[in-house]
């Protein structure tokens, strides 16, 4: 009887401890948070020029996040992209400014990042 209640016991913290790791693995762990995303981007308007999937005066979001899919630096690359002021050459040939977004500190600027790169 002791020995089934002491099994029961490591049991129940396997199980505990599955699914915590679970849960730290779990997509929900690492969302992005796309109204917060999406609301930067509108407010850099982006989508001016990027589109989620169609090509613009831009490539869209997709085509960016399959150019970059399983490159390490990805991340790093358009948060570096993002950070400054550039002259870009929109699709119908002319340049054109390329601002940062208003982000409110690195994280949400790295939020815009993740959900880009995820929309591949
Ligand atoms: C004036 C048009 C325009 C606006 C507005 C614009 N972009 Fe772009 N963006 C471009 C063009 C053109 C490119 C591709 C040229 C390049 O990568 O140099 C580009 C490239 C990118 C890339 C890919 C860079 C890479 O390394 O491949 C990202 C990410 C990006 N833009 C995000 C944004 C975000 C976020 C905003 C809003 C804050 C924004 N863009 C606003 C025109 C624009």
């Amino acid at each position: 009887m002791k020995l089934i209640l002491a099994c029961g016991d490591v049991m129940r913290k396997a199980l505990v401890a599955g699914a915590l790791v679970l849960a730290a693995h779990s997509p929900a762990a690492l969302a992005v948070n796309e109204d917060a995303a999406e609301e930067l981007a509108k407010a850099g308007k982006c989508f001016r020029c990027h589109s989620v999937d169609k090509a613009k005066k831009a490539p869209s979001y997709k085509r960016i996040a399959q150019k970059y899919k399983g490159k390490a630096d990805a991340e790093a690359a358009l948060i570096k992209h993002l950070s400054a002021k550039l002259s870009v050459k929109v699709e119908d040939g002319g340049d054109e400014d390329h601002e940062p977004p208003p982000a409110k500190n690195a994280a949400d600027l790295k939020n815009l990042v993740q959900w880009i790169l995820s929309r591949g």
